[in-house]
């Protein structure tokens, strides 16, 4: 069931402090200049924007993933979400430029940093 063209899940996650994630790097910003452009577009009723907690990308945040297609965002700035809603959303061309297309690096990186988190996780239990 797909009741939306596009729906996108981008990362608002805050870590603590000196901890690497979308939130420090700006993802707020973003994600308002997303819902501002997406109204602006005339696409409210076709693009879904939900926040989400973290990807797993945290060192190349703001990052956001569109579907149905899968796509995964990386390091988007405010100043690249128009080409992002124009190009993708409207035109049904993702940009490339922005784009992870390595999905193996992207699985490792996002094994890793869960692996880390754990650790970290259980390093904190032990006190
Ligand atoms: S904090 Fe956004 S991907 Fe991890």
């Amino acid at each position: 069931m797909e009741p939306f063209k596009y729906h996108v899940y981008m990362c608002t996650q805050q870590k603590p402090e000196g901890i690497p994630g979308c939130a420090a790097h700006g993802s707020e910003a973003v994600l308002n200049v997303l819902r501002a452009e997406v109204v602006k577009a005339g696409l409210d009723d076709e693009v879904q924007v939900t926040t989400c907690g973290s990807l797993g990308l945290c060192e190349r945040g703001p990052n956001m993933v569109v579907y149905p297609e899968g796509v995964w965002y990386s390091k988007v700035q405010a100043a690249d979400v128009p080409e992002i809603v124009r190009e993708h959303f409207k035109g049904g061309r993702p940009v490339a430029r922005l784009m992870n297309t390595d999905v193996a690096a992207v699985r490792t990186e996002i094994q890793e940093n869960r692996r880390k988190a754990r650790a970290a996780m259980a390093a904190q239990k032990k006190g």
